[in-house]
């Protein structure tokens, strides 16, 4: 089946991957996409980083609940009903079946943050398209601001929704600045 997306400028995700810059030759490689839905971004993130390192080992986490929530999903809206439901989940597993380097955590941001807390992790790129309160985004993005380095790219969708200035102000504490933005998406870079 074609993975399809739900967002736009995924082209901008490609040229985001395909110049991520490695300071130093890595040993293994980490990506991540938070709010998986068909699995398009995913998709996107895996063939590029792919197609650029070769046989260094290489994860992509997938991190979504696919619970069907009725979910606040911006600042200002209420609660509307999904359809991130639990056919789409077994749909995404058949289409990434034979992707060895993708693997799914079944269950929310904050579930993921908690039950990997103490695992030693570094993230290469992180896509972040799932729950778009700032409240959410920021606590997302600081724990993965703690598991980054050198050159480590942040990739935030629908950022004119929530208050991306105060995202990307608590990102400067780690080093990070804005290097691009389009429509929907927006790129900020670990420079030290
Ligand atoms: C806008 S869609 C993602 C679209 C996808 N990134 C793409 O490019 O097609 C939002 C996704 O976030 C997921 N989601 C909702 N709450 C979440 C949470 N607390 N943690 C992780 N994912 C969540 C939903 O199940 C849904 O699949």
């Amino acid at each position: 089946m074609t993975i399809r997306g739900d967002s736009t400028e995924y082209e901008l995700l490609k040229i985001w991957c395909e110049t991520l810059p490695f300071y130093e030759e890595p040993k293994s490689v980490k990506t991540c996409e938070i709010g998986v839905r068909e699995g398009l971004g995913s998709q996107l993130i895996i063939m590029t980083i792919k197609g650029r390192i070769g046989k260094i080992p290489y994860e992509h986490i997938g991190i979504d609940p696919y619970n069907d929530a009725a979910y606040q999903h911006y600042d200002n809206t209420t609660a509307y009903k999904s359809d991130y439901n639990d056919a789409m989940r077994v749909q995404l597993l058949k289409d990434f079946s034979d992707n060895e380097n993708f693997k799914l955590h079944h269950c929310t941001d904050i579930e993921y943050m908690n039950s990997n807390s103490k695992e030693n992790l570094i993230f290469d790129l992180v896509y972040f398209d799932g729950p778009h309160k700032t409240q959410d985004v920021i606590r997302e993005a600081v724990w993965f601001a703690d598991r980054s380095r050198k050159g480590t790219r942040f990739i935030f969708d629908d950022f004119r929704f929530y208050t991306i200035e105060d995202v990307a102000k608590l990102l400067a504490h780690w080093g990070f600045n804005i290097i691009g933005s389009g429509a929907s998406k927006i790129c900020l870079q670990r420079m030290k």
